[in-house]
């Protein structure tokens, strides 16, 4: 397997994209996922056999917050610890440049595999909100 911080093509994401069923939310084509890609501060990507198997990205002050988007391993090979491999990768990156806060959002039954990395869940009284699709 390779890791590699240079970005997939567009189409390789996307077929990965696709298998988290993700984009029934947002809606996006290949290309404009793509800039989004091409936006962030970090990305890892791990290639087998010329197959796009991990992925993981950070968007970025580059001092103080941090946020870990679409860790997203191929199906087949989740289980295998490449999604811990991704996220050691990022949380690397983060501690390299010292950011000061790692944030993320878990996916429905995810969120046992982020606090076996050291992630927790924020107060109640204080939680992480979003507005959706408010356009
Ligand atoms: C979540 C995901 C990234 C995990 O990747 P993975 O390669 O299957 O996980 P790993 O094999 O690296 O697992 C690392 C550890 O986390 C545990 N783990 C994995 N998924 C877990 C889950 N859903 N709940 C609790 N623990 C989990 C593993 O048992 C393993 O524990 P161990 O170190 O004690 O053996 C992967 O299942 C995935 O891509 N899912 C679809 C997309 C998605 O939901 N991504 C998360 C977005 S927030």
């Amino acid at each position: 397997m390779i890791y590699t911080e240079k970005l997939p093509t567009a189409e390789q994401f996307f077929e990965l994209f696709e298998t988290t069923g993700w984009n029934a939310k947002y809606e996006l084509n290949k290309d404009e996922y793509y800039i989004a890609l091409k936006n962030s501060w970090y990305c890892i990507s791990i290639i087998d056999n010329e197959q796009l198997v991990g992925f993981g990205r950070i968007i970025c002050d580059g001092v103080v917050h941090a946020l870990i988007l679409d860790v997203i391993i191929h199906p087949e090979r989740q289980g295998e610890g490449v999604g811990k491999d991704v996220m050691d990768k990022l949380i690397a990156k983060c501690k390299k440049h010292k950011i000061r806060d790692i944030q993320l959002f878990s996916a429905a039954d995810k969120a046992g595999f982020y606090e076996k990395l050291g992630f927790k869940n924020r107060a109640n009284n204080s939680p992480g909100m979003e507005i959706e699709k408010y356009w």
